[in-house]
Order: C-alpha cells, then sequence, then structure tokens
C-alpha cells in the first residue's frame, strides 16, 4: 500500500506551501486539504500567471490530478464560489478535479460576525484574525452544534435555521448583532452552488485509492507555530496544523504517512499579532519585507519580518516528524552582507535551544550565529552546482542544526524558480 506524504509550514504560514505543492502535483494521483479554510493564502505563479487559493488545494493546475477538500476543513460555500468561479473562468474544469467531503463543516455568515464580535471583546489582546470565521467554525464544530457540507443533503433550512437563530441570540447578547441579510442571501445562493460539486466520503474514497496502489499528498495551511496546541497560543489558528492534523483531517492512519515535506522560509514572517523573537523593527526587516512583498496573499496586510528562528523551526521539525525539509526566498536575502540566525535563546539569564512553554513578548532573547551573506542574485540559477559558496554553506549548516535534509530549494516565485537536491 502507499503511504500518504504531508507538506506543511514550519513557521507562521505562508512559507510558500502552495508554489511547492503545485510544483509536487505531478508525483502525485490526489492532493488533499485536511484543516483550516479561506484563511490560507496559497499563491502559485506559472507562465506568467498569478493565482490565489483559499480553500481550493493547489493540485488543480497540474496534469489533471484529483483533488480532495477534506473532514477537517472548514468550508465558506461563498468565499468558495468566488474562488472556484475564477478558476472555472480560466478554463479549470474544476467540477470534474474537485471532491468535497461531506463532513467538512460550513462557515456561515453569522460565524463571520461571531469571529468580528470576539475580537473586539478582546480588544487590545485580540488575536488579529482573518475575520472569515473560522475560529467560531472550529468552536461549533467541537461544541457539537456545527453545520456540515453532509446537512445540505439532509433537512439543511431547519438545521440552518437552528444554527443561524442560536447565532444571533449570542449575538445579541454581546450586542454585536448587525444586519446580515444581504450576506445571508448571498450565501444562501451559493450554497445551491455547492451542491453542483462531487460530495464524498472523503475516508473511505482515500482509504481505497491508497489501496489501489494511487499516491497521496496532503497540503497543510497556516503553520506549526499558528497550530492550536502547540504554537504561540492563545495566538494561533483553531486547526491542528502539524502532520498527526492530516491523519484527522482526511482519516488516514498514522502508520499510513509516509514523507513530510517541512517547509520555511530562508527569514522569518507573521500576520496578525501574538509573540516573534526574532522579529526586526529595523532596516532588514523593512528590506526583507520590500524585496519578499511580504504583504498577506488574502487580506493584503503587512506581515511582520525577522530572522530565521531555528529553536522554533527545530520544534517544528520534531513535533511533525519532518524527513525533507524544503528551503523558500532564499533570494530575499541575496543584497544582505551578512545573514542571522537565532540558534539559541536566552530566558532568565539560561540559554536554551529548546523552545520553551512561552515566548511571551519581552521573555526571550534570542542568540543569533552570523554569516556573511552570498551578495550575488540567486533567481536565475537552474542547478545547486552554481549556488555561490556562502550559500551552499549556510544550507550545510541549517542540515546540521536540524539534523534534517534540505531537499529542496526554492529562488523566486515562479514554478520554475526550484531547484531539487533530493527527493
Ligand atoms: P503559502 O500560504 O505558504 O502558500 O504562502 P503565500 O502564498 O501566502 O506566500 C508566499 C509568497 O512568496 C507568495 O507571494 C509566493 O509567490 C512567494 N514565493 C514563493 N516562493 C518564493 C521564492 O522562493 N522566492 C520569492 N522571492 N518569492 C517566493
Ligand atoms: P496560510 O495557509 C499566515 C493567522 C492570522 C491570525 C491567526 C488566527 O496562507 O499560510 P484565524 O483567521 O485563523 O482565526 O487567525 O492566524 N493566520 C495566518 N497567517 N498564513 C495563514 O495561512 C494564516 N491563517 C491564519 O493572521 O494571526
Ligand atoms: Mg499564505
Amino acid at each position: 500500500m502507499n503511504k500518504v506524504d504531508v507538506l506543511l509550514g514550519l513557521q507562521w504560514g505562508d512559507e510558500g506551501k502552495g508554489k511547492v505543492v503545485d510544483v509536487l502535483t505531478p508525483r502525485y494521483d490526489i492532493i488533499a486539504r485536511f484543516q483550516g479554510g479561506p484563511n490560507a493564502g496559497h499563491t502559485l505563479e506559472f507562465d506568467n500567471k498569478k493565482y490565489v487559493l483559499r480553500s481550493i488545494p493547489s493540485g488543480i493546475f497540474q496534469n489533471g490530478r484529483e483533488n480532495i477538500i477534506g473532514n477537517g476543513v472548514v468550508l465558506d460555500p461563498l468565499l468558495f464560489m468566488e474562488e472556484a468561479k475564477a478558476l472555472e473562468e480560466s478554463g479549470i474544469d474544476l467540477k470534474k478535479l474537485l471532491k468535497i467531503s461531506r463532513k467538512a463543516h460550513l462557515i456561515m455568515p453569522t460565524h463571520r460576525l461571531l469571529d468580528a464580535a470576539n475580537e473586539s471583546m478582546k480588544g487590545k489582546s485580540k488575536i488579529g484574525t482573518t475575520g472569515k470565521g473560522i475560529g467560531p467554525t472550529y468552536t461549533d464544530k467541537i461544541s457539537r452544534n456545527g453545520l456540515r457540507v453532509g446537512d445540505l443533503e439532509h433537512d439543511f433550512a431547519n438545521r440552518y435555521a437552528q444554527a443561524r437563530d442560536r447565532h444571533v441570540a449570542m449575538l445579541e447578547s454581546m450586542g454585536c448583532l448587525s444586519d446580515f441579510s444581504e450576506l445571508e442571501a448571498k450565501w444562501l445562493d451559493a450554497v445551491k452552488y455547492l451542491l453542483e460539486y462531487q460530495l464524498i466520503d472523503s475516508e473511505h474514497y482515500i482509504n481505497r485509492n491508497l489501496s489501489e496502489g494511487k499516491s497521496v499528498l496532503c497540503e497543510g495551511a497556516q503553520g506549526t507555530m499558528l497550530d492550536i496546541d502547540f504554537g504561540s497560543y492563545p495566538f494561533v489558528t483553531s486547526s491542528n496544523t502539524i502532520t498527526a492534523g492530516a491523519c484527522v483531517g482526511l482519516g488516514v492512519a498514522p502508520r499510513k504517512i509516509g514523507d513530510v515535506y517541512g517547509i520555511f522560509k530562508a527569514y522569518c514572517t507573521r500576520v496578525g499579532s501574538g509573540p516573534f523573537p526574532t522579529e526586526l523593527f529595523d532596516e532588514d526587516g523593512s528590506k526583507m519585507r520590500d524585496i519578499g512583498h511580504e504583504y498577506g496573499a488574502v487580506t493584503g496586510r503587512e506581515r511582520r519580518c525577522g530572522w530565521i528562528d531555528l529553536v522554533a523551526l527545530k520544534y517544528a521539525v520534531m513535533i511533525n516528524g519532518v524527513t525533507k525539509l524544503i528551503m523558500m526566498k532564499s533570494d530575499v536575502l541575496d543584497s544582505f552582507p551578512t545573514i542571522k540566525a537565532c540558534v539559541a535563546y536566552e530566558i532568565d539569564g539560561k540559554v536554551t535551544d529548546e523552545f520553551p512553554y512561552s515566548i511571551e513578548e519581552g521573555t526571550v532573547k534570542p542568540i543569533y550565529k552570523e554569516f556573511p551573506g552570498w551578495q550575488t542574485p540567486l533567481s536565475h540559477l537552474t542547478r545547486e552546482s552554481q549556488f555561490p559558496k556562502e550559500f551552499s554553506d549556510y544550507i550545510k549548516f541549517l542540515e546540521e542544526y536540524l539534523q534534517t535534509p534540505i531537499a529542496i530549494v526554492s529562488i523566486g516565485p515562479d514554478r520554475t524558480q526550484t531547484i531539487v537536491r533530493s527527493l
């Protein structure tokens, strides 16, 4: 039986997952999303075109591969319809390529209102969510009040009205109820559009395909430091973004997991609030943001930038059981005379390379190792043998520190700007 490979983010999201899933797609039969929802923004570039995917897996552009939205995902029919129609207009036969799990939970218009209400009640300690209703939808799932895609086929009008009325009462009690009738009408239209897609019992579908020898790549969303259990809680998302999330979010047994591709940027970014030990507030930080175009793919928000944090990265490698690393956006550091990497934290005067319980602002002092920059453009290179020595040395250091090989190095946003070292 084939194993299921997983590709996921090791930092705070936006590592470049979409690009690499697209590059790896021809090697697999099925590409599946297992958690998260339209809080994700996965960017792909090829043939001078750029696409941003939110709920749809990044395997839809190559070789007519099958794509699945798994049970662990939360799906907003309205945002899905906007995304899907744009793809259909660009000539993709999405209704043929995409299957959706009946067990995926639906994001309702009132979930978005609750997301905004929760944030405003938190005041200064707000999380800076994407406002897409992610937290309230997963809350309903766990508290056994959720509405699922499969409910569209079973007494939907009643189930929807019941869930909506519950939300309305909550919003009223928070003093946050506003008129959502227009949004609701659009959402209900989008629900009809969703029914034009193949709804499946994806756990059966995936396991059947595996036993027939088909191969599956799971596409993570967000990143390990945003994981609900192991991320910088409470400044996290509401799902398990780690490898274990792929088991739960698709119905794949742990022993069926094969390679785990852990993807990271050669530096580090974060959107929204929350601690970020290596964050830069100086010229180096703004240089990374400018050169790396570090603005949210969906929200356009400015991403906070900093040096790579190897303490957090080593932790992420451990939690996920990463077998192969993928380093992105190395080209963004081309012009830096010195590259820094955080190799340990100083906490209360003690030095550690073990990721602690809390990295709350002000408690952690990063300790850096410095490397000479390569100061030459990488983006046009086509083979590893062309790498400048300083860059090769940096890769070697990271591999030794993380005790894991770097299998792919990305040197630009385009599909072709990808150097496979070993797979
Ligand atoms: P994802 O959410 O993990 O899929 O990542 P995003 O799409 O949100 O953010 C990654 C951004 O970096 C996108 O704008 C990509 O086009 C871009 N990108 C990906 N790989 C590279 C790279 O190697 N170099 C540069 N300069 N940009 C890249
Ligand atoms: P991709 O898949 C970066 C962040 C938000 C916020 C926190 C909680 O593109 O890497 P949520 O809306 O999930 O309740 O927000 O998580 N966040 C992301 N940051 N990339 C993402 O996805 C993110 N999805 C959520 O900014 O801090
Ligand atoms: Mg993104």
